[in-house]
């Protein structure tokens, strides 16, 4: 059996400002808010380490990556450590998630993805286009499904694979 060696999150920890992270994590420390949760980087940067890694970004070639619903740009911050170009969208109404951002020293588009419009203009291609948690068609309902059927219909017609709440398109 081959045994894959995970690697360290210290060394990514290391790359942050800790002295402003501290502050960060005081300030939201006991927080009700919303995404008060992403104040705990460590927690989600090991969280994110193996979608790095499952996508081989720790070892492909150089790719230009979006990243929907970046929310606090965990994957992208990682990404970006091995040399990837990342550009995040998000609403930007979330003061933690900005402010972990602008710490992670990440590229982000403001803007809100609706239904059937178009995405901004990013002024450039990816090779691929990420979107974690994001949920944007969650279906509420006591079914469990991670989307409603419509969505998954959409999503296979236009050649995906989805597993559980994993959707990939190759190019
Ligand atoms: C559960 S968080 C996940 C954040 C990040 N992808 C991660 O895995 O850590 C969901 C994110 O999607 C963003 N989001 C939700 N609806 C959105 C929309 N319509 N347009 C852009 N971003 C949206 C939220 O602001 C939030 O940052």
């Amino acid at each position: 059996m081959k045994l894959f060696h995970s690697p360290r999150i210290e060394p990514f920890l290391a790359k942050i400002d800790n002295r402003r992270l501290r502050e960060i994590q005081r300030r939201y420390a006991g927080s009700s808010d919303r995404y008060a949760k992403y104040a705990d980087v460590e927690h989600w940067l090991k969280i994110n380490l193996p979608r790095v890694q499952e996508l081989k970004l720790d070892r492909s070639p150089l790719k230009q990556i979006l990243d929907l619903g970046c929310g606090a740009g965990f994957f992208l911050f990682l990404a970006k450590q091995f040399g990837h170009q990342c550009l995040g969208l998000d609403v930007g109404d979330f003061l933690l998630s900005n402010e972990l951002i602008e710490l992670f020293g990440l590229e982000r588009v403001t803007g809100r993805i609706r239904a059937f419009q178009p995405l901004p203009d990013f002024g450039r291609k990816f090779d691929l286009i990420t979107a974690f948690s994001a949920a944007f068609n969650r279906s509420e309902d006591e079914s469990k499904r991670y989307f409603p059927e419509e969505v998954r219909d959409f999503f296979l017609k236009r050649g995906a694979r989805v597993d559980g709440e994993r959707v990939s398109f190759r190019s």
